[in-house]
């Protein structure tokens, strides 16, 4: 299914009558005037090992791998993604969370081969995943972490973090860590939603056979080789952590089921029900959605899964569904094999579902589909879910590409998507380092950020703004609550080096220094600022 500009602004044209703005209302004019002419001239493909930035934009590091958080020896992770801020009571302070997805052995322990760490050398890798929590300060119209405040700490492999309702999850009522954290969410009240994405690196996987027997496929966790240490029962990730910023107090929710999990996009519907979205991010895997129970709690709630062809949500129901009620003994058993559920019950396969971001004033569902390889798909496209009535919890809905990634629009393997202010969208894009720079990629050069505005001047098409080190892909982006800064992070620069020694990336701190995953705070030209 592939669309064209035209198409597309067509589509746009439904929506393009109003816009958020501070949180109220403005009138058309308003939004011409402001993108009368040009936003700014894009930036060209490049493959320089440097965070290149089109004309007008500026950026600086704001902290990155190896910062000391704390005075308990805590570090700031490796591999940063997900970025969330969280406000501070009569101050204009936030506190910053952050993911960490993974390591990459080879630096973090400065190896040249897996098999050479020591168990001490794991354990300090478990503790460069799973999320930091730091206050930032405005300073000017720049901003910059407060080295000593009681909010720094951090969520790793090791701290204890209870399953919601007391449940037991492979006979344990806690998990020993969070560890996969890809994207996420914020709940209406405020916390942080980290997603356990590929947490079978780790890990491994369990299977269960027909008869019900578990096999723990522990081969899978050979990626990272923790699991020889410290080896985890797989069931215990692959779930959404909710997070206080405030406290930093974890729980690890089952409602929202058990799979390779990139973000979990909250809303609340019409009628004031909280709905969280969620792709599994595997090929031919599926669209999630959760509507809870409580508006100010995800402990219980019923969990769907998306059937394009029907356009329908699909509930997973032990309870009204005897084809569920015969494969699984609980509730629990079905969620944690997700998976299985979203099949018995006819789920769509979709091509890599990554992030999910709403529009403020339409609500179309937007859904990163980075790619399909399998299936012949290397481009990706953006996915557009419009609920019946605009409805979040209604349970029908159409389904249309938004816009298809491929050298006439310029992108590839859209990844992470963040509206502004203006109902403007911003994505990142994510192509493996095994192929970028590569055919059908060249066109691409390294991972971007992309500015698609929904109307006005430029309306539907994809300006390049930022090109990342070599290596690395752009992640997590979000903006500050004046909209006039794009936080967002520099994640693998350098993956995939010959050696630790010998680094395809010295970025940032350039000279033979070896790369560091940061995050960046990247000034926006006023013309663009989204306050
Ligand atoms: Fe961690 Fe699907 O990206
Ligand atoms: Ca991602
Ligand atoms: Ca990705």
């Amino acid at each position: 299914m592939k669309i064209n500009r035209r198409q597309l602004l067509e589509f746009l044209g439904a929506s393009a009558g109003l816009s958020l703005m501070g949180g109220g209302l403005v009138s058309c004019s308003t939004l011409e005037s402001w993108v009368s002419g040009k936003a700014f001239t894009p930036l060209a493909p490049t493959n320089t090992d440097s965070l290149a930035l089109a004309e007008g934009f500026k950026s600086q590091v704001l902290i990155g791998w190896g910062d000391p958080l704390n005075s308990k020896g805590e570090l700031f992770g490796f591999n940063n993604d997900y970025i969330q801020w969280a406000p501070l009571k009569n101050s204009k302070s936030l506190v910053m969370w952050v993911n960490h997805e993974y390591v990459d052995p080879y630096f973090a322990s400065q190896v040249e081969s897996l098999g050479e760490r020591t168990r001490s050398q794991v354990q300090k890798e478990m503790h460069l995943v799973g999320g930091s929590l730091f206050k930032v300060d405005a300073k000017g119209s720049q901003w910059d972490w407060d080295r000593h405040s009681i909010y720094n700490r951090r969520i790793d492999a090791f701290t204890p973090i209870p399953f919601s309702n007391g449940e037991k999850v492979a006979g344990k009522t806690k998990a020993l860590g969070t560890l996969a954290n890809c994207a996420g969410g914020k709940t209406p009240w405020g916390h942080i939603l980290t997603c356990e994405e590929n947490y079978d690196g780790f890990v491994g996987e369990v299977y269960f056979t027909n008869s019900g027997k578990r096999v723990w496929d522990r081969k899978k966790a050979d990626k990272y080789g923790w699991s020889k240490f410290f080896p985890r029962p797989p069931e215990h990730y692959g779930w959404v952590v909710e997070v206080n910023p405030w406290t930093g107090e974890a729980v690890k929710h089952t409602g929202l089921g058990r799979f390779a999990h990139e973000c979990a996009t909250c809303t609340v519907s019409k009628s004031g029900q909280l709905v969280v979205y969620s792709g599994d991010d595997t090929e031919d895997e599926h669209l999630y959605k959760f509507i809870s129970d409580s508006p100010t709690s995800l402990k219980s709630g019923k969990l769907y899964v998306a059937s394009l062809e029907q356009g329908r949500w699909l509930p997973l129901d032990l309870d009204s569904d005897p084809r569920l009620k015969k494969k699984f003994s609980s509730s629990l058993e079905m969620l944690i094999r997700t998976r299985e559920a979203a099949k018995i019950v006819g789920a769509t396969p979709l091509d890599r579902p990554e992030d999910i971001e709403i529009h403020p004033v339409s609500g179309d569902v937007i859904v990163a589909l980075t790619n399909n390889l399998s299936r012949g798909n290397s481009f990706g496209s953006l996915l557009k879910i419009q609920e019946k009535n605009s409805d979040a919890s209604s349970l029908e809905f159409d389904a249309s590409t938004f816009l298809s990634g491929g050298e006439e629009t310029g992108f590839a393997c859209p990844d992470n998507l963040a509206f502004d202010s203006q109902g403007d969208l911003w994505f990142t894009t994510d192509i493996s380092n095994k192929s970028i720079n590569k055919a059908p990629y060249e066109f691409m050069k390294n991972n971007s950020l992309f500015y698609l505005p929904l109307k006005g001047a430029g309306a539907g098409k994809a300006h390049r703004v930022a090109s990342g080190p070599v290596g690395s892909e752009l992640t997590g982006p979000v903006f500050s609550p004046d909209g006039r800064t794009l936080f967002l992070s520099v994640q693998h620069p350098g993956e995939k080096s010959p050696s630790y020694k010998n680094p395809t990336s010295h970025w940032p701190d350039g000279g033979n220094a070896m790369p560091r995953s940061a995050v960046v705070q990247i000034e926006l030209p006023t013309r663009l600022a989204r306050g």
